[in-house]
Order: structure tokens, then C-alpha cells, then sequence
């Protein structure tokens, strides 16, 4: 369980970047976070690890807090941090070395990291490109690679800023669609994205403007309040809105549609 109590966070140039949040991240639930530019998601993200230090309250991880040196390391293994950019983050020359570069550091013995390897890669469903240099793979097939490699790590809560921000639509729906495994495989994850579309499976979604939390709630509930999400330059997934309209709904038989495939699916059945 990762405890905010009453987070502050100011730079050192006066921006108050985070105001007095209290939220609680249940494990093996996949959080979602949204919000307009500079609200304040990433700061969120760096205080979960003790990047930053909270200026004013507490960030807490299984009783071990962020402010506490001695559990800093601990702290940093149950926590893994993927950024938007997998460019950034691949190091090796091929997808399998990837993983192993990671447990080679933490010194997994050698039986023990194949296991690994060959687990993480069937998580994020890279299995059949283990010998592939990363270069050669698509963006989404980086980023998989990125999470696949921290995954095998076996942190407790798997934290992600923006993953998809750098990828086409395909390689996007690749990223997302490999969450729900993480969370199978008994993950916490904690998303940041700027596409609500991405938290339609989300346990909970949390909406931050100007530093604070503004609305809070699972999916259904976040996605009925399309007037107060446009107050926060957000938008509906257009899956959504189009459910949203009657008339097209009944044309189309719509129940509940999560992706852009299912109602490509469903208007080529219907054309
Ligand atoms: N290193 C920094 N120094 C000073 N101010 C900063 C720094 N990083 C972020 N800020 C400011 O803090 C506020 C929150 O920024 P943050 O990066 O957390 O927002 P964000 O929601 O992640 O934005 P984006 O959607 O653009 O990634 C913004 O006003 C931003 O300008
Ligand atoms: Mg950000």
C-alpha cells in the first residue's frame, strides 16, 4: 500500500506543484492518473520512489517512508518507474540481454534470471523476439521491452509516466493492452497518461488540476461527468461519446465498447 498524507510539494523556484494530497494506492489496483499539462502528475509520480521528497507531509510504502534514507534502497526495488521515453531506458544489444542487464545488477543467479527473463518476456508478450536488437523494434515494442525489463525485476508497484506519449496509435494500444497482465501477474500500477481512453480498466482514476486531486472515482463514474472533465481540458474517449449518443447506439447495438478495435469491429459489421 503506497499512503500520501497531506503531500506538499514546491521547486525550488516557488512552484506549488503539489497541494496537500491524501490518497491511498491499494495493492494489485491499477491507478490511473489524469490531468492538463504541469498539474502536477509527474511530481506525483517522482514523490512514489523518493525522487523527490515530499516538502510538506508523507509519502509511505509498506510502512517504509520515502524520507527515511535506510529504506530508500528498499524502497526503489518494490518500486519501478517507466518513463515516455524507452530511447532513454535501453541499454543492450539484444531484447533478451535487456532483462537480463537489470538482474545481473540486482545479482539474480543464473537459473533464476532465465526463469525471469522467459516470464517477463511472456507478460509483455515479446517472447518470440528475445534475440532481436532492441533498435529493430518497433516503438511500442521498445516501450514493452522497457516494462518487461522492469517487471522481471519483481517490484511490487510498477509506476508509469506518459509510457505511450512517444508512440503511434498501434504501438499504444500494444502498451496498454499488456496492463491488465501486469495487474494478473499481482502488480500495483500507477499510470499517468493524457488519454482517458487508456484508464477505461483502470480500478480507480485520479484527476489532478493545479496540484490537488479534482475528482476521483472508478472509470464509469469519471467518464459520466463530461462537463467537470471539460472544465479540466479533458475530454471522453471518442468510443465513449459515441455511446454517449442515443440514436447511434441503438443503430449500432452498443453496449460497452473499451478500445478503438472493438468499434472499428463493431461499424464493419454495421457498414
Ligand atoms: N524541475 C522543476 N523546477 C521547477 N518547476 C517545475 C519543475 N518540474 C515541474 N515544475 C512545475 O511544477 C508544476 C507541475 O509539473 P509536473 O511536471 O508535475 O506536471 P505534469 O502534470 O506532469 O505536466 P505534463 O502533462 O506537461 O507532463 C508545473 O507548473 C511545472 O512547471
Ligand atoms: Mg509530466
Amino acid at each position: 500500500m503506497i499512503e500520501l498524507s497531506n503531500v506538499s510539494y514546491t521547486y525550488y523556484n516557488g512552484t506549488k506543484a503539489l497541494k496537500d494530497i491524501t490518497y491511498t494506492i491499494k495493492e494489485n489496483h491499477f491507478v490511473g492518473i489524469i490531468g492538463p499539462n504541469g498539474s502536477g502528475k509527474s511530481t506525483f509520480i517522482q514523490l512514489l520512489n523518493g525522487i523527490l521528497l515530499p516538502t510538506e507531509g508523507t509519502v509511505c510504502i509498506d510502512r517504509m517512508y520515502t524520507t527515511d534514507n535506510e529504506s530508500l534502497w528498499e524502497i526503489r526495488k518494490k518500486v519501478g518507474v517507466v518513463f515516455s521515453n524507452p530511447e532513454d531506458q535501453i541499454v543492450t544489444a539484444s531484447v533478451e540481454e535487456e532483462i537480463a542487464f537489470g538482474l545481473e545488477n540486482l545479482g539474480i543467479p543464473h537459473d533464476e534470471m532465465l526463469e525471469r527473463i522467459s516470464k517477463a518476456l511472456e507478460v509483455v508478450a515479446l517472447k518470440d523476439k528475445e534475440h532481436i536488437d532492441p533498435n529493430h523494434l518497433s516503438g511500442g515494442e521498445k516501450q514493452k521491452l522497457v516494462i518487461g525489463a522492469v517487471f522481471a525485476m519483481e517490484p511490487k508497484y510498477i509506476v508509469l509516466d506518459e509510457p505511450t506519449s512517444m508512440l503511434d496509435p498501434y504501438g499504444r494500444q500494444q502498451v496498454i493492452s499488456i496492463l491488465p497482465k501486469l495487474k494478473e501477474a499481482g502488480k500495483t500500477i500507477i499510470l499517468v497518461t493524457h488519454h482517458l481512453e487508456d484508464l477505461i480498466k483502470a480500478d480507480e482514476i485520479l484527476v489532478l488540476d493545479e496540484g490537488k486531486i479534482v475528482l476521483q472515482g472508478k472509470p464509469a463514474e469519471i467518464f459520466s461527468k463530461e462537463e467537470e472533465l471539460k472544465r479540466h481540458s479533458l475530454s471522453l474517449p471518442y468510443t465513449l461519446k459515441l455511446q454517449v449518443d442515443e440514436d447511434i447506439k441503438r443503430y449500432l447495438h452498443l453496449n460497452s465498447l473499451s478500445n478503438v478495435e472493438e468499434l472499428v469491429d463493431v461499424i464493419c459489421r454495421y457498414r
